[in-house]
């Protein structure tokens, strides 16, 4: 038996065994008091009916050791080398980290697996290191992060531009199921989360393991019941042909793979998720930090700036409680509309003959912090970068490549492209009080091909390298995350911005279900929700201020319409939501968020909760199911406490035989009759929402 290595965290102990290979994970699970070499050998398996011994299945399974399921490592040389045999070199624990060193001389190959278990959270990561130690080329064609599943109900991810993060699930047939990535960005049709469980697990139940691929690029994710009936799980970059060869002495590191496990359903993964991208991801950098109410221009006037109507527009935007003004796209030289202007980033002169600085100030004076929408990686034909440098762009010469947006992807992975843009975003900031930036991404890599080869792969590093240098040079400016709406939402760009525009869709029926699978993994803080017009303007169908509003205090709050368009009382009626929002923003962005099962299909609940309150939303979507609504049962609450009940939307019902707490007036009860007897609800109509705010009784504020 190889040596065991021990992580705790999260109340979790994580097991790890040196075999002959690579490590194994023999435990992962509530807390092991002393036991792991029993856990060790129960880990053992019958193998019968394949090759001898059985195949050798670990956190790095190799063909050139017999695996025949879906290898983590595929390589090759020129020669026609392909096998590699991996034996342990050395494995070292720091703290809550391990690192494998494993080696083949005659390969000539290299590898560290590092595993790490987040001692508040835990969350753990996995992580592997190639290195090129032979003469030659060493063309990697797959390097993963490779997992056991101990079950086989997926919850899966895809979507589409203005339907982000739609689940479904699926138990696993025979074989493999991949979903795959090559749009060059973090994907809408694809990204690359998961989540694996007992069958029939739930919200609130079941044994499950949420994975999260952190990597911005192209990427496949898959899972394989191989054919002794074990389950695996992996995540790895999509190569293109050829495009990661390593030269002697040269390394590759895969993307992290977080995973948490819960026996508590999905539930129990977000509460893992949350704290830790809220400490690890963001590095604490929102703790404490109001999200301020967004005021974006997109959706009230899209490409027409002008400059009386902004400022009119951020008159009103400051009267409702708009903190931070975003002037989205079409501020730009030459920026009509959608098919010139990428690449230009100054003020258009038609636009701004002075300049920015007349809005910023404006804005300003109003109170409101300024933000500006950019697309950096971006050029349109139509643009001066273009005009005088054709060849600056993403592509194959003397090949033909379908625009997306009319535009082109810039080659960000050469130095003098890089350095052009950056000094363009570098001057913008350093010339103009802006403490924000939308950092867009509209297209997809159709042609990632720089110098003649693949350079997907090094475009994405590019593009972290470029945030990053502009955050180094401009430490205090806050950056959005949007990618056509949410498609390029991952840990990995998380931890260099700090909100996610989830989607170009402001429809409160499609929002809530997106923000259900949203949230699974990521906390409410970076989640941009705005007001949007009454009709949406991707579905056009219709709802209500209230439902609009309640919708978007689950996230982080803003407004985009033109709110000159709205009547006085949704004027009212929106200030008075950004007012609870601005009340209970510390509690939305800092508690437990969990989703709260219904009985009714038509209908979605939240709650978050803080050590001293909660807040709870219950959105009937479609015309509910029963007369008389079932009670929403809000589990997550201390069962012993008593709270203090107050129903703070729809308005109190004047009927007198409704329940007290529909009536408007505040109910007390414990958190145990909270979960099993559950509150009563009003009888909402499709498109409305009922939200309980509850404050517990027996502690100090
Ligand atoms: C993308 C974004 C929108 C908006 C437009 C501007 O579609 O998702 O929010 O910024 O670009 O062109």
């Amino acid at each position: 038996m190889g040596d065991l290595y021990r992580l705790d965290g999260g109340g979790d102990t994580l097991v790890l065994q040196q075999t002959a290979g690579a490590p194994r994970l023999i435990y992962w699970g509530e807390p092991l008091t002393h036991d792991l070499a029993g856990a060790a050998a129960l880990a053992e398996r019958v193998t019968r009916g394949t090759i001898d011994g059985g195949e050798v299945f670990d956190l790095f399974p190799e063909a050139g050791r017999g695996f025949t399921g879906q290898p983590a490592f595929e390589c090759h040389r020129d020669s026609g080398d392909f096998v590699t045999q991996l034996e342990p070199l050395s494995a070292v624990q720091d703290g809550q980290r391990v690192v494998f060193r494993l080696a083949d001389p005659k390969a000539g190959v290299e590898v560290a697996v590092t595993v790490e278990l987040d001692q508040q959270s835990g969350v753990a990561s996995f992580r592997s290191r190639i290195l090129n130690r032979g003469p030659t080329p060493l063309h990697l064609d797959w390097a993963a992060g490779a997992l056991p599943l101990a079950f086989d109900d997926l919850l899966l991810f895809d979507g589409r531009w203005a339907r982000e993060f739609k689940t479904s699930r699926q138990r696993l047939p025979a074989g493999m199921l991949v979903r795959e990535n090559r749009t060059g960005r973090t994907s809408h049709h694809s990204p690359p989360f998961m989540v694996a469980g007992e069958p029939g697990f739930s919200e609130r139940n079941g044994e499950t393991l949420g994975l999260h691929f952190a990597w911005s690029g192209n990427h496949r994710l898959l899972v394989e019941r191989m054919r002794d009936g074990r389950l695996q799980a992996q995540a790895g970059e999509f190569f293109w042909p050829g495009e990661l060869t390593l030269g002697e002495g040269e390394a590759y590191e895969t993307p992290i793979l977080y995973a948490a496990r819960s026996s508590t359903g999905t539930n129990g993964l977000t509460s893992r998720f949350h704290p830790f991208v809220r400490t690890r991801i963001l590095s604490d950098r929102l703790a404490g930090k109001p999200r301020p109410v967004n005021f974006d221009t997109w959706e009230a006037v899209y490409f027409r700036h002008d400059l009386a109507e902004l400022k009119a527009l951020a008159d009103l935007a400051a009267e409702i409680g708009a903190e931070r003004f975003v002037l989205d796209d079409g501020w730009f030289k030459g920026r009509p509309n959608d098919t010139a202007g990428l690449g230009d980033w100054t003020p258009d002169p038609a636009k701004y003959p002075d300049g920015l600085t007349p809005l910023v100030e404006h804005v300003q004076s109003l109170g409101l912090a300024f933000g500006l929408w950019v697309e950096p990686e971006m050029a349109n034909a139509d643009s001066d970068l273009l005009r005088r440098r054709p060849d600056w762009i993403l592509g194959v010469a003397g090949r033909k490549q379908p625009l997306g947006r009319n535009q082109y992807v810039l080659d960000l992975t050469r130095p003098e492209v890089f350095e052009n843009i950056f000094e363009q975003i570098h001057a913008l900031l350093a010339g103009n009080a802006i403490s924000y930036l939308k950092w867009d991404m509209n297209r997809d890599l159709t042609h990632p091909a720089s110098g003649g080869r693949p350079a997907a792969h090094r475009q994405t590093l590019a593009v972290y390298a470029l945030i990053d240098r502009v955050r180094a040079a401009h430490p205090g400016v806050e950056i959005e995350d949007c990618s056509s709406g949410g498609g390029r939402a991952d840990f990995e760009m998380l931890k260099r911005t700090d909100r996610v525009w989830l989607s170009d869709c402001n429809d409160p029926i499609e929002r809530q279900a997106m923000q259900k699978a949203f949230t699974i993994f990521f906390p409410p803080e970076v989640m941009g929700a705005h007001v949007a017009a009454t009709a949406d303007h991707t579905t056009g169908r219709r709802a209500s201020m209230d439902f609009r509003a309640m919708t978007a205090l689950f996230g982080h709050m803003g407004i985009e319409a033109d709110v000159r368009a709205f009547t006085d009382s949704e004027r009212a009626a929106l200030k008075r939501w950004i007012g609870v929002y601005k009340t209970h923003r510390a509690l939305i962005h800092s508690g437990r968020l969990s989703r709260q099962p219904v009985s009714d299909p038509a209908a979605l609940a939240f709650m978050i909760a803080g050590d001293t309150e909660a807040l709870a939303s219950y959105a009937q979507l479609q015309v509910r199911a029963n007369v008389s609504p079932d009670p929403l049962r809000l589990k997550g609450l201390e069962p012993d406490a008593t709270y203090r009940i107050l129903m703070l939307a729809p308005a109190a019902s004047p009927t007198a035989s409704d329940p007290v707490l529909v009536r408007g007036e505040a109910v007390q009860a414990s958190g145990q009759a909270i979960a099993r007897t559950g509150l009563p609800l009003p009888p909402l109509r499709p498109g409305s929402v009922a939200l309980f705010h509850l404050t517990r009784m027996d502690q100090d504020p």
